[in-house]
């Protein structure tokens, strides 16, 4: 994860293809490539209002760009105010990531453009926020000498007194993750923000134990938020004007709260499961567009399903996860389920929602895969035949399950060759199933202008495909219906109809 103006249009907009660590083809996605390294200034900076400036960045996934949005709140409650302009900032903030070596290396480096900075302002306090600051702690000061502060997802609420801590000429650290904390009272600061899209974090951590995975070492165990703050705060957004959310957690599917200890209108109240919320948050007015992220496949439920298809605002989308086409490489890496458990649940929601765009995230390389488990892989991803895919050369990190059991044994080039022909296989089935809309009509909620010219629109449809049309009278926010004329591998190209959506 709200933070997403230009960089959000940038990337919704653009499907684009990176060959780096990491290759993958997006639109919107929760661990966007054109967004790493984004800074945030929220509100114009009168630097006599506030007794400090900040300035932050954030790396890694949405759940990492809402985390920014609470901090940036903290801070602003405690008299400091942000700028865009770390030359003037009084305390840099990196919100980091670890999800693989490439995510870290990337703020090693960009630390060292800070410790330049750092010599000439020595008054100037850096701390490292995030998972790259839980996975390291302590050991992260002893390795960047510039860094004053190394704080953990949960401790955010700590950082007003570590910064004074800080302040005295002492490094200031709290890396506790706790098994409560959901930061449910504090209104994030909607930091770049279109004023359409917003991300609302409903939980925290993770109790999967998927072997490649850094995240439930980094972000500590599951624990859902207080389902009244997350109506409020999507209420809230439906009254300053957004028109979609994206309910974030890495497996949303598991949300459950309970309310404790209270009694409403005479009887307990009920657990409130993800499709319940989802329903609550779909109730709230029917402009309010719902999206959600991740699914873990092996607990998306058909109840989640049914409600999708009852209410018309939320998007029959479903990011879905699979990592591997391979039974024996999914055993390996933890999923507990198998290629043919995971091929019933597309199935399954291809039955209950038959015009749902479905994604993935996969792993080329994992430990002892071999060129068969790979062409499973690629066999899966044919049948599946996926809107949208995520890509990703495995990549071992310290401490994880596999790290500790298995050998990092593929060759990184035959990782990087398993990649490029998963991603080229890919963008086939994409190009495909974006000329399957040709001809049909959608509706686009509108986020802003094309990225190309001012003369057009850009929006999503439905299924998350970017949407680009001529501006006529339409504005930010609108619902607007679309035949589509054409297409790219990326976007439908379109003209208003002039049966407009009644809503
Ligand atoms: N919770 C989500 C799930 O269950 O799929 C996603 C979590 S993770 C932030 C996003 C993606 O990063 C994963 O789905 C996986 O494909 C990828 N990933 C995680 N660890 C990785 C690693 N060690 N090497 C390469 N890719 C990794
Ligand atoms: Fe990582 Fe697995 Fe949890 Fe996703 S579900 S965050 S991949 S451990
Ligand atoms: Fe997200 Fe990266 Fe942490 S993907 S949860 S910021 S390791």
């Amino acid at each position: 994860m709200s933070l997403w103006h230009s960089y959000i249009i940038k990337a919704y907009f653009c499907t684009l293809i990176l060959l780096m660590n990491t290759l993958l083809t997006t639109n919107t996605k929760t661990h966007d490539e054109k967004r790493q390294g984004e800074a945030f200034a929220p509100f114009s900076v009168d630097s006599n209002q506030y007794k400090k400036l900040f300035y932050i960045e954030s790396y890694g996934c949405a759940m990492n760009f809402a985390d920014s949005e609470v901090v940036a709140s903290i801070l602003q409650n405690n008299g400091f105010g942000a700028t865009k302009n770390f030359e003037e900032a009084d305390l840099i903030f990196v919100n980091t990531c670890s999800i693989r070596e490439k995510a870290e290396a990337t703020v090693r480096k960009r630390l060292t453009e800070f410790r330049r900075l750092k010599k000439s302002n020595p008054g100037m306090l850096v701390g490292v926020l995030g998972c790259m600051a839980e996975r390291l702690k302590a050991k992260f000061i002893e390795e960047e000498k510039l860094v004053d502060m190394v704080v953990g997802p949960d401790a955010y609420r700590s950082l007003p007194g570590l910064i004074e801590e800080a302040e005295t000429g002492q490094k200031a650290v709290n890396v506790l993750l706790s098994r409560d904390e959901t930061y449910a009272d504090i209104a994030p600061i909607r930091l770049n923000s279109n004023g359409v899209n917003a991300f609302v974090s409903i939980m925290r951590g993770c109790n999967n134990m998927c072997s490649f995975c850094v995240v439930p070492f980094t972000r500590g165990r599951e624990r859902s938020r207080d389902a009244n703050s997350i109506i409020n705060e999507c209420k809230t957004l439906f009254n300053d004007g957004y028109r979609e959310v994206t309910l974030l957690g890495q497996n949303v599917d598991s949300y459950h709260w309970v309310r404790e200890n209270t009694k409403e209108n005479g009887e307990e109240n009920a657990p409130v499961t993800f499709s319940l919320l989802l329903e609550k948050v779909a109730l709230i007015d029917p402009l309010l567009r719902v999206r959600f992220s991740t699914s873990h496949p092996k607990d998306i439920t058909d109840d989640v399903l049914f409600t999708i298809a009852k209410y018309d605002n939320i998007c029959n989308y479903i990011h879905l996860p699979v990592q591997s086409g391979s039974s024996r490489v999914l055993q390996l890496m933890n999923r507990t389920y198998t290629r043919e458990w995971y091929i019933a649940k597309v199935n399954r929601i291809r039955e209950i929602l038959p015009d749902a765009g479905i994604s993935t995230d996969m792993i080329t390389g994992f430990c002892t895969e071999t060129e068969e488990d790979h062409q499973q892989s690629l066999s899966l991803m044919e049948y599946c035949k996926y809107d949208l895919a995520y890509m990703y050369f495995y990549s071992q990190r310290p401490g994880t399950l596999a790290a500790r059991r298995f050998e990092d044994d593929i060759p990184e080039e035959i990782k990087k060759r398993r990649l490029q022909e998963m991603v080229d296989l890919h963008r086939r089935n994409t190009l495909q199933s974006m000329q399957r809309d040709v001809g049909k009509t959608c509706k686009v909620l509108v986020e802003g202008f094309s990225k190309k010219t001012q003369d057009d629109l850009q929006g999503r449809n439905d299924q998350n495909k970017v949407v680009v049309f001529p501006k006529g009278n339409f504005k930010k926010g609108d619902y607007v219906s679309i035949k589509i004329t054409s297409c790219t591998s990326g976007t439908l190209i379109g003209m208003p109809c002039k049966d407009l959506f009644n809503l």
